[in-house]
């Protein structure tokens, strides 16, 4: 590869994907590629006694997931590597979304046997968003799975994106045999008796009969034969502007456990997916290939990821220019300047001290206290990123301290959760008797506020779940909005004084959408 700029050789991506699809596994080959790590095993110790560095809090040990999500980054043929690791477990939080929006693309991992499923769909919805790439990742080929074209079909089904098949599978399961990269015209060939073996052939195309020599089944060939066919004549052409804008999705075929279609999925997606793109601010597009101060925003927000110290970490993600330790920044929301004395950079396993970073990088800053989710952080002419959205919230408590007499504490802890976006905290709207209601995307988030409410405030909690599934932030004509807040029942405010609509379920929410046209019900807070 070509000499690059610091800003050109940076990859920041986020695996989404559904628990138990490989996200672990695949992440673990790809430090393995990378060189980060030197053994199978270290990502995450599900099932033996290795703990990865995120598996910091003791809920998570207990249960042996992982609750928050971490940063791993490694150098890949003069890439530099960054990935945004999202909790795999159904139980996942606020900040799996709120990572995506540190991500420049996303590698969406699917196992082929289950096809889209439920927790892909929410990411991927983020992603959409937003607008970025999706690099699609079909998993576990070793297994008899669903047919291709059939995988295919849902994707665009359930997430309305096209696809282009990078690589094309011969055989599935039993008969797996290989896959065929379309474009550099290779068959990798599958060995189930030593998979970690892989024979590399170049074809001259689908045609080439030393296919059918590697192959050794007719059938098999002339199967694979029909679908390239079929795949070049019906399937969409390969468009970077469309991949580029999240339209169009390459799929590559292979299966994490044996590190098969890994390097060649590794090697496409750097070479396909952007480097830090240019992100918006208050004071127009900031492009980190022509802004050259530094500039960065806070994503994510971490209590005590060291029990040891009662430390808070700060991840941010650098937007433009460069990072040197010690430098003088300014917290645009506080007014302040600020001295990045000693910040982290996050490897596989452990937290080093780092003196130099550039766009596109995630640093984690010691945070006395002094940052929010979506600070931005500038060097030179003042300006912040965009506001960082809130998720919908899907379950729901009504919040009380136990002791009285522990209120301050009660509402201190609710307060730093809250900044950490760990939960939302609601109140109800116009009521005589106001309620604190917490909001969270995960129900294992109830436990980690009760857990971490009792640990660190050392206030115990009552929570009384709530029957409410669906958050609303809903703006219109005042006239309008007058009506409804009159209304509409289960109206709550978020912490900035915004209307926010409970319902108990989808037909719920389509009746309040129906009966009021001219207002906008949104997913998340950023609708302004
Ligand atoms: P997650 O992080 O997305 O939750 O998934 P993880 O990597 O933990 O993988 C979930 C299960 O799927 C694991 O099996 C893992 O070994 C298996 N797996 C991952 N990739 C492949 C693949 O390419 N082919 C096949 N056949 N299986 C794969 P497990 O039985 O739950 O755990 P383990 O005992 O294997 O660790």
């Amino acid at each position: 590869m070509t000499e690059l700029k610091p800003v050109q050789s940076r990859r920041t991506f986020a695996i989404i994907s559904h628990p138990d699809a490989g996200k672990t596994t695949l992440t673990e080959k790809l430090l393995l590629f990378g060189g980060a790590i030197r053994e199978a095993g270290t990502v995450k110790g599900r099932k033996n006694s290795k703990h990865a560095m995120s598996d910091w809090m003791e809920i998570e040990k207990q249960r042996g997931i992982s609750v928050t999500s971490s940063v791993l980054e490694f150098l890949y043929d003069g890439y530099h590597v960054n990935i945004l690791d999202t909790p795999g477990h159904e139980d996942f939080s606020e900040d799996t979304y709120r990572t995506l929006t540190a991500a420049d693309s996303a590698t969406m991992l699917i196992d082929a046997a289950k096809g889209v499923e439920a927790q892909t769909k929410k990411l991927f919805k983020v992603c959409k968003m937003r607008g970025i790439p999706i690099f699609t990742f079909m998993n576990k080929l070793d297994r008899q799975g669903r047919d291709p074209f059939e995988l295919m079909e849902e994707l665009e089904e359930l997430l309305g994106i096209r696809s282009y098949p990078m690589g094309w599978p011969i055989g599935m399961g039993q008969s797996f045999s290989g896959v065929y990269d379309r474009h550099n015209k290779k068959l990798e060939l599958y060995n189930p008796d030593n998979p970690k073996e892989i024979d590399v052939i170049q074809l001259t195309g689908p045609d080439d009969p030393k296919l059918d020599e590697a192959i050794g089944d007719e059938g098999l060939v002339a199967q694979f034969r029909e679908e390239l066919e079929l795949l070049d004549v019906a399937g969409d052409e390969f468009d970077l502007d469309l991949i580029k804008k999240g339209e169009l999705t390459p799929i590559f075929f292979g299966s994490a456990i044996s590190s098969f279609g890994v390097q060649t999925f590794l090697e496409h997606m750097l070479k396909l997916s952007p480097w830090p793109t240019p992100r918006e601010s208050t004071k127009g597009i900031i492009d980190p290939l022509t802004h050259n101060k530094f500039s960065g925003f806070i994503f994510k927000i971490q209590a005590n990821m060291n029990p040891a110290h009662r430390d808070r970490v700060a991840f941010l993600r650098i937007t433009s220019g460069k990072f040197e330790r010690g430098m003088q920044v300014k917290h645009v929301r506080l007014g302040k300047n600020l001295k990045l004395a000693q910040p982290t950079q996050f490897l596989a396993q452990s937290r080093s001290i780092v003196d130099e970073a550039h766009a596109g990088d995630i640093i984690g800053l010691f945070d006395p206290g002094t940052f929010r989710i979506g600070d931005t952080l500038v060097e030179g002419q003042e300006f912040e990123f965009d506001e960082m959205p809130h998720f919908s919230p899907e379950h729901f408590s009504a919040i009380t301290v136990k002791e009285a007499l522990k209120h301050k504490s009660f509402e201190k802890g609710l307060q730093q959760l809250t900044e950490e976006g760990a939960i939302q905290l609601f109140k109800t709207y116009n009521r005589f008797n106001e309620q604190q209601i917490v909001g969270v995307v995960g129900v294992l988030q109830f436990e980690v506020l009760e857990h971490r409410l009792k640990n660190e405030y050392h206030v115990d909690i009552q929570l009384e779940r709530l029957p409410f599934s669906f958050a609303r932030w809903v703006d219109g004509p005042e006239e309008e909005m007058n009506t409804f807040k009159k209304m509409q029942r289960n109206l709550v405010t978020d912490r900035d004084g915004r209307i926010v609509a409970l319902f108990d379920n989808d037909f719920q929410m389509r009746t309040a959408i129906d009966k009021y046209p001219n207002i906008q019900f949104y997913e998340n807070s950023f609708y302004k």
